[in-house]
């Protein structure tokens, strides 16, 4: 928390909105959007691109947070976005998102969902696998439609948080393998079918990662393919596609690159190559969910019930948990906490920030450093904005929580909190 988030009554201000007045207004839990920041975000990794003087395009990976505004937001940014599933497509084309911006991924795309992808004429479809070219090709047939696409390799780099390993991760079940020549089969077959235009290769190799050399080996393995398909084919790819996964800091143990520098390094990777080996520089495309949208998040929770027993870590109790943010239960992510009516006061002790749900793993955040709290009072987890509410659940019959966005002083109700009855609306009786 820096002061400029702190406004004149000493509280956190989101996009400039008191978050105690937002937990009023709309109750809570609610999840918060700083829409500023947002913006921000993908307006510093253009400016990398622009510095470094090459075509990109900048794709925000929706499976992160996908609701109607979000998309909006995007389209005012002129950014591309990448969706995965018939779901996220549908939302983006009821956004009115521009659809030759779209492009559509995933490992098992079902018949209905390319179909809906062709008819809507997305950008682009990652192809990841034979059965999807086979099945692609036939309903393009079906359809008298082209489409452009681009092939999904995994490049046998893997990435984690602090470390890079060049062999790993060829066991994965996204994209054509480099190493075994799948790639080159699926290639073939791509060249090989007119309705087919084939712009270029990707790569994605992980999620919060903070390790930079992870992503400079993948733009390298890019390049290489690159330069054999050019070879070997006469084909030369317009577009080298390097994921996301740029790593953001949830707590003060992490101090990754600022997100954009990870792209800078990417690039200079590709420039250099290309430069080596007298290549034009292709266009540079990302695919950045969490550096978008991660930071700009926040939870806010009212305190409830306290458990405290000597000898032992308190627990208090929030009115959501696991159901709103399910990463804590599932990857031991850690997230830090404010009270939301004075978040820079001093922590006087450590509690473990837990939910409502019933099961003893729904823990937010173990150990959190708090102030003297009570009942009633706001707390807001930081850095809530990816894969939290995308990733939100009905478990015990728990309602999603609003969305509301926040930009220069102003809120917005974007996605409306879940009502019993919603919970009940597609249930049929007996
Ligand atoms: N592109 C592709 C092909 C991806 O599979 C992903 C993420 C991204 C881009 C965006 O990655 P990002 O920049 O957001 O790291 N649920 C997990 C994260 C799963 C990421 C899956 N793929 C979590 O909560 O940490």
């Amino acid at each position: 928390i820096k002061t400029s988030d702190v406004n004149d009554a000493g509280h956190l201000q989101i996009g400039g909105v008191d978050a105690d007045f937002l937990a009023k207004k709309y109750q809570t839990p609610l999840q918060v959007f700083d829409v500023t920041k947002i913006r921000q975000a993908v307006q510093a990794f253009k400016r990398v691109f622009e510095e470094e003087g090459v075509d990109y395009e900048v794709s925000y990976a929706s499976k992160a947070f996908s609701c109607l505004a979000i998309y909006q937001v995007m389209a005012e940014e002129g950014a591309h976005t990448d969706v995965v599933s018939g779901g996220e497509l549908y939302t983006a084309i009821k956004a009115g998102f521009p659809m030759d911006k779209v492009s559509f991924h995933g490992n098992n795309k079902t018949r209905s969902e390319l179909e809906m992808a062709v008819d809507n004429q997305v950008g682009v479809i990652m192809l990841d696998n034979f059965h999807e070219i086979d099945l692609l090709s036939q309903i393009l047939k079906e359809k008298k439609a082209k489409i452009k696409v681009m092939l999904r390799v995994t490049p046998g780099i893997s990435a984690h948080t602090n470390e890079y390993i060049q062999t790993g991760q060829v066991d994965s079940k996204f994209g054509f393998d480099l190493g075994s020549g799948q790639a080159d089969l699926a290639l073939e077959k791509v060249l090989a079918n007119p309705d087919f235009e084939m712009i270029g290769v990707h790569a994605h190799i992980g999620s919060q990662i903070f390790d930079v050399r992870g992503f400079e080996g993948c733009g390298q393995k890019l390049c290489e393919l690159s330069s054999h398909w050019l070879e070997k084919y006469g084909y030369q790819c317009q577009v080298l596609n390097v994921g996301g996964g740029f790593g953001i800091s949830y707590t003060e143990a992490d101090t990754p690159l600022p997100a954009e520098e990870f792209v800078r390094a990417i690039v200079k990777e590709i420039k250099t190559y290309c430069s080596q080996h007298e290549m034009p520089v292709p266009q540079i495309w990302i695919e950045p969910g969490r550096a978008i949208v991660g930071p700009a998040g926040y939870s806010l929770y009212t305190i409830g019930s306290r458990k405290d027993l000597p000898g032992y870590t308190s627990y208090v109790a929030v009115d959501g948990g696991m159901g709103d943010n399910i990463r804590p239960a599932l990857y031991q992510a850690e997230y830090s906490a404010v009270l939301a009516d004075q978040p820079l006061a001093e922590p006087e002790e450590k509690v473990n920030l837990v939910g409502k749900y019933c099961e003893s793993g729904d823990i937010l955040i173990k150990n959190c450093p708090l102030p003297k709290n009570e009942p009633g009072d706001v707390v807001v987890l930081l850095s809530t904005g990816a894969y939290g509410y995308s990733m939100a659940s009905n478990y015990n019959r728990n309602p999603r929580p609003a969305v509301v966005f926040a930009e220069d002083g102003q809120d917005k109700l974007v996605i409306k909190r879940e009502s019993y009855y919603d919970l009940i609306k597609n249930d049929l009786k007996y």
